[in-house]
């Protein structure tokens, strides 16, 4: 069985053909980065627009390097949200048509659950699990059990992704953010600056908003800083600077997700925790998560690198799997820029 994915909930354009439900044939990403790069995030309305003008072209280079003509696929599945409504629209869109004429049944998908099946491409799927979800629009705890999510606890403020953002952005390193403060990370001091946790409601939520306003006042009082805006670490001094805050800021906010992960599994008497999206490419996140539960004989699934960021191998992957289970959607589907987990499921405990 061959599932065409099609993924395009932001600024990539991605689609991606899987035989069965463990083979990747062909995995295609045209990414809009350079374009917001200028502007230090994402700009809805290029992202859309890039969306509209890559989907024709990744399609059919996808169904090339899958050797395959479109009548051999015998699914569509599609990200049907969270996301940026004018990027999500252009993909189910697509889909539909495409179902249409080809007439192909078709599934829509919820992204962040496709981030977390993305370890499962090749691999067995607990029953159970604690899944952390780790992006630039989330970060997420839930509870997996007998194919329904429960919501354990998330941000009340910035997404960890979004926090590695905006950090680099006072630090004048560029966008995205966590690729560079991952690197520069290495070779600083972890213990260079301490910051505190900040108190939340829920036992699993997390807030990431004042983390960066401690970051912007260390560069404000530093005087190796002469203005904000030309800082780049240039000088000896300067560069120690920023390598110690951002291994400081990395060690400090990875810790603290990663001990509220293995505080759900203990809470919740889970032994499985599943990691998925952009961040669970953060080579700290990586080895704390791991080592962690190596010593605690906890089974763990990180995605292979190249499936951390949005694409639409994982959109198959779930789509394949929901359709074994008999789930499908109908042309009435419609783009859902803030589609829960789950569906309806979202009860909050
Ligand atoms: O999942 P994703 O590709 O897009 C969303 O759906 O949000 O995640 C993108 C986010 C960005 O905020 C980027 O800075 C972050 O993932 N990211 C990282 C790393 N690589 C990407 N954050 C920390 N460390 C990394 N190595
Ligand atoms: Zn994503």
């Amino acid at each position: 069985m061959y599932t065409l994915g099609i993924e395009t909930s932001c600024d990539e354009t991605a689609c991606a053909v899987l035989k069965g439900g463990d083979q990747v044939l062909a995995n295609v990403i045209s990414s809009s980065l350079i374009h917001h790069r200028p502007f230090g995030g994402v700009v809805p309305e290029i992202a859309s627009r890039h969306c509209l003008e890559a989907i024709d072209v990744v399609y059919e280079r996808t169904l090339r390097k899958a050797r395959l003509k479109p009548k051999q696929i015998d699914l569509i599945a599609v990200t049907q949200g969270p996301g940026l409504i004018g990027s999500v629209f252009v993909g189910v869109s697509f889909a539909k048509a495409l179902s249409f004429a080809l007439d192909i049944p078709l599934i829509g998908v919820n992204h962040i659950e496709a981030h977390l099946e993305a370890n499962f491409i090749g691999q067995k799927k607990p029953r159970t699990f604690i899944g952390l979800i780790a992006s630039g629009g989330h970060t997420t705890l839930l509870r997996y059990e007998k194919d329904r999510y429960r919501l354990l606890g998330e941000t009340v403020d910035d997404a960890i992704g979004e926090a590695y953002d905006k950090v680099a952005k006072i630090l004048n390193l560029g966008y995205p953010g966590g690729p560079v403060i991952d690197r520069l990370a290495q070779s600083g001091n972890p213990k260079s600056f301490s910051f505190t946790k900040p108190k939340q409601d829920g036992e699993f939520d997390f807030s990431f908003s004042g983390i960066k306003t401690a970051v912007l006042n260390l560069v404000e009082r530093n005087p190796l800083t002469p203005t904000l805006s030309p800082f780049r670490g240039r000088g000896k001094g300067e560069g120690e600077f920023v390598q110690d805050l951002c291994a400081s800021f990395q060690m400090h906010v990875m810790n603290w997700i990663v001990q509220k992960t293995f505080l759900a599994c203990e809470e919740q008497k889970v032994r499985c925790i599943v990691v998925g999206g952009g961040v669970s490419a953060n080579s700290k996140l990586r080895s704390l998560l791991s080592e962690e539960a190596e010593l605690r004989g906890i089974q763990w699934f990180l995605p292979p690198l190249e499936l951390t960021t949005d694409n639409a191998a994982m959109i198959a992957r779930l789509g394949y799997a929901q359709f074994k289970q008999g789930r499908r959607s109908d042309f009435t589907m419609a783009a859902n820029p803030s589609l829960k987990i789950g569906g309806e499921i979202n009860g909050r405990h």
